[in-house]
């Protein structure tokens, strides 16, 4: 679908609450599903994604049902049961990563498979970890479909080349059906929903510094309430400081430190940004941001441990720092190139077609500020929601109208964002 995106001429203003978290609701129906008893999670994501691994669960003996659109009832005894047909992952990574590691412990055999942007997606970061606590996983040269025999494990002590917690996720997963216990440690810390709601579920987990420990356990039921996702505020957020006379408050948004990068690096470019009414949900703080325009944002280096805190959100900060004063350098990016799509590649190729002024880098990319959008062009977004979404951010303020192909990928993560986006207008 091609969605025509025009500049608009008022700010963004009024209030809107964002929906839930693509990463807390995945694994609020993962860990629910291996836990025993019964619970309701609340605001769970409408986004493609967490209904993919939402009907993995089901196919794997869960007895999960709809209260209403939202809410969710889990009733479980905390086993799975073989499922006869593939586990279709469709184009989450997150699902296939930690689905994974919870199906490498089990006393059946799995097979997973997904679109073809899945199927492209590195898998190997995981076989390796996995094959070493004594999974047999075999794959498509690294790469889905998986077919994973499970069976009795043994604990790890992993250290990772990445900061990326689907890797960190799907060892732990795995290490509480494993004899002993498994450590993972990261370069970075990366996002730490998955240690947050274990320990919230009563598993035997520990964090020390990079390091995260966990011993065989048994999860107990409890209630989930997802907070709203700080990766699809991002969009607002990026809006909000570049679209003249904008001020809007977006409620209900995690800012788990580990996740929430973007307020970081908005305030190291001076941008206006406040939060307002800190609070926990469900082990996970949350609150409502206040963004306001601002005229004067510095360019500025992102790198090394900013890195995993604001991973997704990449691609709106590229179209973010093409307005800031001087340059915006990011580095230490290079799985970028491995998201729903090669996110340096296709960003560098995108936005220089509307004027931005972008450099590839091998793990990165290089902004020169105060571009000028000119839109007037096409833009693809290569069936990645994130991409589609940044563009649509620029055509906020193009000169000239923007096309964005693929728009309808956004329900990846986020299908109510141009709804959202309409009530600020
Ligand atoms: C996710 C972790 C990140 C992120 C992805 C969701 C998660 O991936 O890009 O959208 O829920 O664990 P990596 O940890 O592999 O970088």
């Amino acid at each position: 679908m091609l969605k025509r995106v025009e500049k608009i001429n008022k700010g963004l203003s009024g209030e809107i609450t964002i929906p839930a978290d693509k990463s807390i609701s995945h694994r609020a129906v993962m860990f629910s599903s291996i836990a025993s008893g019964n619970c309701i999670i609340r605001n769970f994501s409408s986004g493609a994604d967490c209904h993919s691994t939402l009907n993995i669960f089901k196919q794997l003996g869960v007895n999960i049902d709809f209260i209403d659109k939202k809410t969710l009832s889990v009733n479980s005894d905390g086993t799975l049961k073989k499922s006869f047909s593939p586990l279709d992952a469709g184009n989450s990574g997150t699902t296939t990563r930690l689905v994974s590691g919870i199906l490498a412990g089990q006393n059946f055999d799995s097979v997973i498979i997904g679109d073809e942007s899945l199927s492209k997606r590195p898998m190997k970061r995981i076989i390796e970890p996995l094959t070493l606590m004594g999974a047999k996983i075999e794959s498509v040269d690294g790469h889905a479909p998986l077919t994973i025999h499970g069976g009795k494990l043994k604990g790890i002590n992993y250290t990772s080349k990445l900061a990326s917690a689907q890797v960190k996720s799907c060892i732990l997963l795995a290490g509480l059906y494993a004899e002993g216990e498994t450590t993972v440690t990261e370069p970075y810390v990366s996002r730490n929903h998955t240690e947050l709601l274990l320990d919230y579920l009563g598993a035997d987990i520990k964090v020390n510094g990079t390091s995260v420990t966990v011993r065989p356990s048994e999860l107990e039921a409890k209630d989930i309430t997802v907070v709203g996702d700080i990766s699809s505020a991002a969009f607002f957020i990026a809006a909000g400081l570049i679209v003249p006379n904008s001020d809007f408050i977006i409620k209900n948004v995690g800012l788990n430190p580990t996740r929430a990068g973007i307020i970081d690096i908005v305030k190291r470019m001076t941008g206006e940004i406040s939060i307002l009414n800190e609070h926990n949900e469900s082990g996970e703080p949350v609150g409502d941001i206040r963004v306001r325009y601002s005229e004067n944002l510095n360019g500025c280096t992102i790198e090394g441990e900013d890195i995993p805190k604001l991973i997704d959100e990449l691609p709106v900060i590229a179209v973010l720092a093409s307005q800031a004063d001087g340059q915006t350098v990011v580095k230490n990016a290079e799985d970028l190139r491995n998201k729903e799509s090669d996110r340096i590649r296709c960003l560098v190729s995108e936005l220089t077609k509307i004027g931005i002024n972008i450099t590839e880098k091998t793990d990165g990319f290089i902004i020169e500020g105060k571009s000028k959008i000119e839109g007037g062009a096409e833009l693809e977004s290569y069936h990645d929601h994130r991409l589609a979404m940044s563009f649509y951010v620029a055509g906020l303020i193009a000169e000239k109208e923007i096309g964005i192909n693929g728009f309808e990928w956004t329900k990846i993560s986020f299908p109510e964002f141009e709804e959202l986006f309409n009530k600020l207008v």
